[in-house]
């Protein structure tokens, strides 16, 4: 079975004719199911454009959410409409909300993950987010505040995913996980590097990384297999035997197939 992977598809930069095209170029890859790790669009236009890629593709969509997903909207009222539309549209599978899929001899979860401000130099970056301006929860806090507070998200993705993650490697050897931000320092990749400490804090979730490898090495004969965005750069890194990370590429205004899992 094929499991057809896009991410960062930013589908509001778009028209509607090439997001018309994306969704053909979906279908053209004969798709078992269709996995996008996040950044598909923003807040306000989330689920016209959902409902648009199911409304052409005739395989389910899993997904999870990105930092992107949540402009102009708040984290909250994302969520619950997301997992109302999960509910209500056998089509789409937001996977913090649908919980395992089987696909194939393999079982599919995910959870979204958070830029979590612990790899890297958080304290000393000088980036600056458009995060922290377009997302009700994030704007207007004072530094320390908000870095507290995305340590504080990505601690609660990774408590989301553990006891999911463990449940699936009790019954199944093959796992795949969806997730938006890369979960390790190698997994960072930017222009062919991994990124450098002042992205490394926004562009990981180390907090899901910890999950991810205590289940690896808990689970030696079990294969967990992690899809990723986030950082625009494509790679692949092995982080233990049993445990790869593919980072997928991405370019906004130009939406591509990452790849495609054979289960
Ligand atoms: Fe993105
Ligand atoms: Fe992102």
């Amino acid at each position: 079975m094929r499991l057809v992977w896009a991410t960062d598809i930013h589908l509001n930069f778009l028209s509607d004719a090439e997001v018309l095209a994306f969704c053909q170029l979906l279908e053209r890859q004969r798709p078992d199911a269709i996995a996008l790790t996040g950044d598909l669009a923003e807040a306000p236009s989330l689920s016209r454009y959902l409902l648009a890629i199911a409304a052409e593709v005739h395989a389910p969509i899993y997904f999870v959410l990105g930092n992107h997903d949540f402009y102009r909207g708040e984290l909250h009222g994302v969520r619950a409409q997301m997992a109302e539309l999960t509910r209500t549209d056998s089509r789409l599978s937001w996977m913090p909300a649908r919980g395992a899929v089987p696909f194939g001899g393999s079982l599919l979860i995910g959870q979204d993950g958070w830029g979590d401000g612990r790899l890297g130099d958080p304290e000393g970056s000088r980036v600056e987010l458009n995060d922290w301006r377009l997302i009700r929860d994030l704007a207007g806090l004072e530094r320390a505040v908000r870095l507290a507070k995305l340590r504080a998200l990505g601690d609660e993705e990774a408590a989301r995913l553990r006891p999911r993650l463990w449940d699936a490697l009790a019954h199944h050897r093959d796992v795949i996980v969806l997730t938006h931000v890369p979960p390790f320092r190698e997994a960072c990749w930017h222009e062919g590097q991994v990124s450098n400490d002042q992205w490394l804090p926004w562009f990981t979730c180390a907090a899901i990384g910890q999950v991810l490898a205590e289940a690896a090495d808990a689970h030696p004969a079990c294969r967990l297999t992690v899809l990723c965005g986030h950082t625009h750069g494509a790679g692949t890194v092995q982080i233990r035997e049993n445990l790869v990370v593919h980072t997928g590429a991405a370019e906004y205004g130009t939406p591509v197939v990452a790849g495609v899992l054979e289960r």
